[in-house]
Order: C-alpha cells, then sequence, then structure tokens
C-alpha cells in the first residue's frame, strides 16, 4: 500500500471516510460508529480534537467515583477514570474500611523535580569543575527571563549539579538540575530552561579566556526533564490497633490477618514477579486518578516504577508491619504532578474533577493520589489473602456478560443468585439464560 500523503491536512470528515474505506469491512458502519462518539457540542469536539492529531473519534472510558476518603482529616470523593472493573469498588471499599479507622493520613516528603542537560565537552574535566560556580550563575542569570514568574510564586531553580561520566562515556557530562515548579507539573517550563541552559552553556564556554581553542566547544546532545523525581515524594499510610482489623476478614481476628497481610506485602518486597503485580495493584488506584485530574499517567508510571527498582531490585512500593499492637501500612509514592495548567483546566472532566476534589494544591493532589493507591493496594492484597481475587471480579464479569447478551432485570437477578457459589464463563451463563428462556416459554 502507498504512503498516505497530507493525511494530517485533511478535515476530520475525509480522514474518517478514507480510513474506514481503506481499513475497514463495512467503511458505512464505521463512520457510523466513529461519528457516534463525536461531541453533541461542536465546541466542546473542538476542545477535545486540539489535544492531540488525526482525531476519528473519542475514545470513551468509565469516568466513576471513589466516595468517602477521608484523608488528612477531609473527606473527598475520589474521581476514577478505569476501564477495569471492580478497581472503583475496592477503592471505595477500602476507603470506607479505613475512614472509621482515622483515615488515610500523609506526608509530603519532597517537591523537587529534576531536568538534565546533556552534552560532549572534550576538557579536562578539573577545569570544568573549577569553572562551575561561575556557570551556574551564568545560567541562572541568562535564564531569568524564563524564571521570573515562577519565582514569584515561590519556585524556579533549585540547584545545579555537574555529573561527570566520561568514566563510562567519552567526554559525557550532564548537568542535573532540579527545580520547584509550585501548583504546576512545569514540563514547558523546565524543558524551556534546560534549552535555555544549552545556548548559555555554548556561549560561555566559548568566552572563557583560560580555555583552549577546543575547550571552547561543547556539543549539547540534549535537554529534557527527568520524569525521575525520587525527590516529588508523597508518603500515604494508614495504621490501627490490630482489634480493629477483627472484621477485616471472617476466617482470621485481626492478628492473623494483619500476620498474613505483612507476609503478602513482603513477598512483594523480595520477589519482582509478584512485586510488579502487587504495584500494579496500587497504579490501579494512581493511574485512574491521575487520568481524572488529566495529569500524565506515563510519566508518573515511568517515575515509580524507576523507584521501585532504585536498589537495583524491583519491589513493593508499599509497606506493611505489625508495630506492637499496632498494624501500619504505608506507601511512599513519587508523584510529579500539576493541579494547574496542562490538560488540568483545557479538558472539560479534568476540570471538574478538580472541582469535585475542592481546587486542591499539587501537594494536595500528591496525597490523594497516594491515598488512593494505598486504598487500591490494600482492597487487593486483602482480597487475595483472604476470599481471593476471583470472588469480586467474577461479580462483575458476570454482570458484563448479562450485558453482553441483553439479559433482562429479572434474568440478571437470577443470574446472580445461580452464580454466587459456580463457576462463571460465558458460555455458562449464556446456557442459563438460554433455560431460563425455555422454561418460560414452557
Ligand atoms: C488486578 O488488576 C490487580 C491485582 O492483581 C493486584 C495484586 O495482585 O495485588 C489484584
Amino acid at each position: 500500500m502507498s504512503l498516505l500523503s497530507g493525511f494530517h491536512q485533511k478535515t476530520k470528515t475525509e480522514k474518517v471516510r478514507l480510513i474506514a474505506e481503506l481499513y475497514t469491512q463495512a467503511p458505512a458502519e464505521t463512520l457510523t460508529t466513529l461519528s457516534s462518539f463525536w461531541h453533541a457540542d461542536a465546541d466542546q469536539q473542538s476542545v477535545i480534537d486540539g489535544f492531540s492529531e488525526n482525531t476519528l473519534s473519542n475514545f470513551i472510558m468509565p469516568y466513576g467515583i471513589a466516595p468517602n476518603f477521608l484523608i488528612d482529616g477531609r473527606e473527598y470523593a475520589v474521581p476514577m477514570v478505569i476501564e477495569e472493573s471492580s478497581v472503583v469498588a475496592a477503592a471505595s471499599s477500602a476507603a470506607k474500611f479505613w475512614h472509621s479507622r482515622g483515615g488515610f493520613k500523609t506526608q509530603i516528603l519532597g517537591t523537587s523535580k529534576l531536568g538534565q542537560l546533556h552534552f560532549s565537552w572534550s576538557g579536562q574535566s578539573e577545569k570544568l569543575r573549577a569553572l562551575l560556580p561561575k556557570l551556574e550563575q551564568y545560567l541562572r542569570h541568562e535564564a531569568q527571563h524564563l524564571t521570573a514568574n515562577m519565582e514569584k510564586r515561590g519556585g524556579g531553580i533549585q540547584t545545579i549539579e555537574l555529573i561527570d561520566f566520561t568514566a563510562q562515556e567519552p567526554d559525557y557530562y550532564q548537568l542535573r538540575v532540579s527545580f520547584e515548579t509550585c501548583d504546576s507539573m512545569g514540563a514547558n517550563f523546565i524543558n524551556s530552561v534546560l534549552e535555555e541552559f544549552g545556548r548559555s552553556l555554548e556561549q560561555f564556554l566559548a568566552a572563557q579566556e583560560s580555555l583552549s581553542s577546543s575547550e571552547k566547544k561543547v556539543e549539547i546532545i540534549m535537554a529534557i526533564l527527568s520524569n525521575y523525581t525520587p525527590d516529588c515524594l508523597v508518603r500515604a499510610s494508614v495504621n490501627c490497633h490490630l482489634k480493629e482489623l477483627n472484621d477485616a476478614c471472617i476466617n482470621l481476628d485481626g492478628q492473623g490477618f494483619a500476620e498474613k497481610f505483612c507476609k503478602a506485602v513482603r513477598i512483594a518486597e523480595l520477589d519482582p514477579y509478584r512485586a510488579s503485580t502487587h504495584n500494579k495493584g496500587i497504579y490501579n488506584g494512581v493511574d485512574a486518578v491521575i487520568l481524572a485530574t488529566g495529569n500524565d499517567f506515563r510519566a508518573v508510571e515511568a517515575c515509580g516504577h524507576t523507584h521501585a527498582a532504585r536498589d537495583g531490585q524491583y519491589r513493593s512500593l508499599s509497606h506493611a508491619e505489625i508495630r506492637g499492637e499496632e498494624f501500619h501500612f504505608w506507601l511512599d509514592l513519587p508523584l510529579a504532578l500539576g493541579a494547574v495548567g496542562g490538560l488540568t483546566g483545557l479538558h472539560p472532566l479534568a476540570a471538574m474533577s478538580l472541582e469535585i476534589l475542592k481546587k486542591p494544591s499539587a501537594r494536595e493532589l500528591m496525597s490523594i493520589v497516594a491515598s488512593t493507591g494505598l486504598a487500591q493496594n490494600f482492597a487487593a492484597v486483602r482480597s487475595l489473602v483472604t476470599t481471593g481475587i476471583q470472588k469480586g471480579h467474577m461479580k462483575m464479569h458476570l454482570m458484563n456478560i448479562l450485558i453482553h447478551l441483553q439479559a433482562d432485570e429479572r434474568s440478571k437477578a437470577q443470574a446472580l443468585v445461580y452464580f454466587s457459589d459456580r463457576v462463571v464463563s460465558f458460555s455458562a451463563v449464556r446456557e442459563f439464560l438460554e433455560r431460563l428462556k425455555a422454561e418460560s416459554l414452557a
């Protein structure tokens, strides 16, 4: 097939038609399906189209709410965008469970974000190191037009560090720069400052009398923020007396449940295969809030997984312990978030999520997101060490199958009773519905 040239210049309808004709078997149906998801309000649709390129339609995801979150003494109903059944239900149930046990407590351990200017320089590293104080002054001065506003809001450039990688890669250095970006995620701010640093570094070195002509030259390789922000960190925790866990499970008392729970978490601390699934459970909650608030879930995931492997082995992000008579469960999560700017204000539902969350600062949003992650993790591990995960999942699975098979309300209710102690499968549900139909006709 030949290349589709000038595709991006076509109108949306032309793009839809072309793709439908070239790639689908029933172009008319494709057109109907894609256009059925267009926003009824053309202005709203053009806002959404503006987020990306070559848009054909909108991909709908469920937007749900997990109520009853008590976080640092404040009540929240947490908006979650997620396609996986049971996640919102599990977060809601964990939020309710901890609500009567003091709720979630959080601590912001840092808010620094990072960026890197990567460059090649072939001089002696001591010379560069000696020039660093003067260079730092110059870089800060030259970037002032970009940093002035952020400084007024209490942020800006924090530290500038020279890192010498020449032992691993010839001539390779980087400036690792830390930033405070207040309530914004700050990606554009950081990247603009770093690119300015690149230009300033070239000028600075070119003007140094003490350097030889080859040392006056530098090759800027790239300037970009780092998504690994270990010092933009929040701790979310829950704790209660062991007796308060007596009703966490029917077969175990509070002590027994806590011991089994802590063992399950220790397994995720020591075994990367389990850690991956364990942390995925945390991100079920985290990503859902990140999406609902218009933040960047890829950035948040990349950061969290890097953090989980920071000592060379991938481990659980959460930890649990019995201290005396108390059960403690906590999560340290690096989260670089924005509560203003980017999609947070542009996407109508992201803006609504932030309103539902009482217009949080970026710090408060870190606390809410980490608490949701911890709630999700608690719910998953609690199910795993007690009833098993399939019990809850299967109920949702059953409902999805019933909806797919267009069962009426009466049949749905009968199916729920019938399958309460039976294995759910697509064919078993279909046979059950067929039996019901045959019986009603008889
Ligand atoms: C499923 O989406 C998430 C879980 O697998 C998490 C876990 O195993 O802890 C249930």
